[in-house]
C-alpha cells in the first residue's frame, strides 16, 4: 500500500457473515423482539433496539436475527442488513465477552490513544478488531466517543473508562480476567457486552442512574459561563429570529484610519506600532462584545444540548 492510499480500521464493515448461520433466536427472543416493535407506532422504528437483542443473544447480527427482524417488521431483509452494517456498533464478528474500545481519534491520539491501544494489543495478545482464543475478550479501534474532555476514553462493554493509562488500562484487564468487580468511572459495574446490548435493547439493569452524567471537566465551561453572567439565547431559535439577526447591524469596530482622516493628519498620527504577539495574545477582548456579542443563531447551542452530551451511550439510547 502506498502511503496516499485509504487505510481501512473497520475491516468488519461488510457484509454479514452468512457461512456462520448459528443462532440462539428462541421463541422467547421472537416475543421479546416483538414486545419492542410494540413499543413504536410505526413497528419499523423499533429495528435499532431489536438488532441489539439479536447482539444480546447471538453475539453479532446473525443471518437469522436479521431474518426475524425482517419478519416482525414487515420489511426487507436488505433493508435491516443496510441498517445493520451501516452503524459501528452492531457487529458482524461475535465479540467477546468483554468489548474493549479503544479512541484513537485525534485528541485522545495527542493524549495517547495510540499508546493505550498498543498496550491492550499486547497485553490480550490479539490486535483491533480481533476477539481472544477463550472468548473473554474483543478489542476495537473506536472514533470519537464525544467524552473528549477526559481523553484518552477507553469503553468497555460500551461504558466509559476515562484518562486512561497504559498501566491502568492492564490493571483493568487483570481484573475483568479475575473476575473482579469493576466500575466505570461514571458509576455502573461493568457486567458483560450481551447485558450491555440488552440494556440498549430497551431492558433495564438497574444501573441508569448509577454516578454522575456528568463530570468537572465537562461542566467547566457552564461554570465559567455562570461567573461572567453569560447566557444563551433562551428556547427555541424561530425563522424570524434568524432573520432579525440577521437585519441589525453588528457592533462597530473601531477603525485606526477613518476613511474621512484627511492625508495630512494621518501623516501627522503615524499609525501604531504593530504588537507583537505575546501582547496581542494579552489584549483583552474588546468590553461591548463580550458584555453583548451579537446574535449568531447558527452557533447558538441551547443549553439541553450540553448535559446530554455528557451523558453515557445507555442514558442517550
Ligand atoms: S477524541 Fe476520543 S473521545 Fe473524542
Amino acid at each position: 500500500m502506498s502511503d496516499h492510499e485509504f487505510e481501512s480500521f473497520f475491516p468488519q464493515s461488510g457484509s454479514i457473515d452468512m457461512q456462520d448461520q448459528s443462532s440462539a433466536i428462541d421463541q422467547g427472543v421472537i416475543d421479546q423482539l416483538t414486545a419492542i416493535a410494540a413499543r413504536y407506532p410505526q413497528k419499523r422504528s423499533a429495528l435499532m433496539p431489536m438488532l441489539h437483542l439479536i447482539q444480546a443473544v447471538d453475539g453479532r447480527v446473525s443471518p437469522r436475527g436479521i431474518a426475524v427482524c425482517a419478519d416482525l417488521l414487515d420489511i426487507s431483509e436488505a433493508q435491516v442488513s443496510g441498517v445493520a452494517t451501516f452503524y459501528t456498533m452492531y457487529r458482524r464478528r461475535p465479540a467477546g465477552k468483554h468489548h474493549i474500545g479503544v479512541c484513537t481519534t485525534a485528541l485522545c491520539a495527542v493524549m495517547g490513544g495510540d499508546a493505550l491501544l498498543e498496550r491492550v494489543e499486547q497485553k490480550l495478545g490479539i490486535s483491533a478488531e480481533q476477539t481472544t482464543a477463550d472468548g473473554l475478550f474483543s478489542l476495537e479501534r473506536i472514533e470519537c466517543n464525544a467524552a473528549c474532555d477526559f481523553a484518552p476514553i477507553m469503553m468497555v462493554n460500551w461504558e466509559f473508562m476515562d484518562n486512561m493509562t497504559p498501566a491502568k488500562a492492564e490493571q483493568l484487564i487483570d481484573d475483568l480476567t479475575a473476575g473482579r468487580p469493576v466500575a466505570s468511572t461514571r458509576g455502573p459495574q461493568l457486567t458483560s457486552w450481551a447485558d450491555s446490548e440488552r440494556v440498549l435493547a430497551g431492558f433495564d439493569d438497574g444501573q441508569a442512574n448509577a454516578g454522575p452524567s456528568a463530570g468537572p471537566a465537562s461542566l467547566a465551561g457552564v461554570q465559567v459561563a455562570a461567573q461572567h453572567g453569560w447566557t444563551g439565547v433562551p428556547g427555541p431559535i424561530s425563522p424570524t429570529d434568524i432573520e432579525s439577526a440577521a437585519a441589525k447591524p453588528k457592533a462597530a469596530t473601531p477603525k485606526a484610519q477613518p476613511d474621512s482622516a484627511p492625508p495630512k493628519a494621518a501623516a501627522a498620527k503615524p499609525a501604531p506600532q504593530p504588537a507583537s504577539v505575546e501582547a496581542q495574545q494579552a489584549t483583552p477582548e474588546p468590553k461591548a462584545e463580550v458584555a453583548q456579542p451579537t446574535p449568531e443563531p447558527t452557533t447558538a447551542v441551547p443549553k439541553a444540548r450540553s448535559a446530554k452530551s455528557a451523558k453515557t451511550p445507555k442514558e442517550a439510547k
